[in-house]
């Protein structure tokens, strides 16, 4: 079931009439309104960007939608269960991380996403702050997986797959996976992963798992810091891409990972991770919380973390830490 505010419904109606006329009686009868309450809605509509001929005698006619990502631009035509179900949206805010994480503790249920046109305090791995302008796609899912914090590396791993899958099929652009998580194009930066957990004893009670894509971007509006390291579907395609059709098949696709693995399926997972690695064969240098330790990427365990072969022979399994590559 899809949980959507009268705004939404009313949207979802126009879209379901496809390009044909409602009338207000219609709309007034479905979502239990009176006449006059759909016609302010439909006022507030416009006022967010929604073009739609009105006329006494027939009714509503939906012309087109602004380029923004509501809740109903999201939800029509979504083919999930669970995820994306319920959508917060924002179109500012400091971070879908920190207000998926108030939503956990709030009860939100597993699927639920929060989705923001900006945020201004976006959060990337390691303290790092994330750029996080309008166009880009933004968001949060909360999980609330049966699994040991141990293997939560699997689930970014299956959201990294997820989104090289996705953005081939939707884009036609195929990114490199970059130990643990970034998606690069030409080595830059087109998306990252955020995964947070909230641990009670050696259970899960509920995992994050943010997303921040590079979409609607123009390379110019990049901070000079990140030019050299960053990109967007807009600077690499010269064109503008329909960031909600992505962010339906992206959930479409996470949906089907997360399933396989809470069915133990990694191996899939985990196959086609390296088989899009950026990072396997390649001399790496990680530092991790414990120092740095440089070596030979070779292999991803079963668990997920990155095996690396030093140069005394020796094979490490590194589980968290930033890297960089040597050649
Ligand atoms: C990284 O450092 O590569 C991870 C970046 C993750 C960014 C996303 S954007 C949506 C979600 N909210 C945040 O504050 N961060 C993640």
């Amino acid at each position: 079931m899809i949980i959507m505010s009268t705004k939404d419904e009313i949207v979802f109606a126009l879209k379901e009439a496809k390009e044909q006329y409602v009338s207000g009686e219609e709309l007034a009868k479905k979502l239990s309104l009176s006449r006059t309450a759909v016609w302010k809605h439909i006022e507030t509509l416009k006022q967010d960007g929604y073009i739609i001929e009105s006329s006494s005698r027939i009714g509503y006619l939906l012309k087109s939608s602004p380029d923004l990502m509501f809740p109903a631009e999201i939800q029509f035509g979504l083919q999930t269960k669970h995820f994306g179900r319920k959508i917060y949206y924002f179109s500012k805010v400091d971070s879908t991380n920190n207000k998926a994480k108030e939503l956990v503790f709030a009860g939100a249920p597993e699927g639920s996403l929060v989705i923001a046109e900006e945020q201004v305090g976006g959060r990337g791995r390691l303290g790092r702050s994330w750029f996080s302008p309008p166009g880009g796609i933004w968001f949060s899912l909360v999980l609330r997986p049966q699994i040991v914090p141990g293997d939560i590396l699997k689930v970014t791993m299956m959201a990294g797959i997820a989104g090289v899958e996705v953005i081939k099929e939707m884009v036609g652009l195929e990114p490199r996976i970059k130990w643990p998580n970034d998606l690069l194009i030409k080595g830059k930066k087109l998306v990252g992963i955020l995964t947070e957990m909230e641990t009670e004893a050696d259970r899960i009670h509920s995992v994050i798992l943010g997303m921040g894509i590079n979409a609607n971007i123009a390379w110019r509006d990049f901070p000079p810091h990140l030019k050299e390291t960053a990109t967007s579907m807009q600077a690499q395609l010269g064109k503008n891409v329909d960031r909600c059709r992505i962010l339906r098949a992206l959930l479409a696709k996470l949906e089907i990972g997360y399933a396989q693995l809470r069915s133990g399926g990694f191996s899939t997972i985990r196959n086609s991770w390296m088989e899009h690695s950026d990072t396997l064969g390649s001399q790496v240098k990680v530092e991790t919380v414990n120092g740095a330790i440089k070596g030979k990427a070779v292999d991803i365990s079963s668990e997920g973390a990155l095996i690396l072969e030093l140069d005394s022979g020796e094979t490490k399994a590194v589980w968290s830490g930033d890297l960089i590559t040597l050649g």
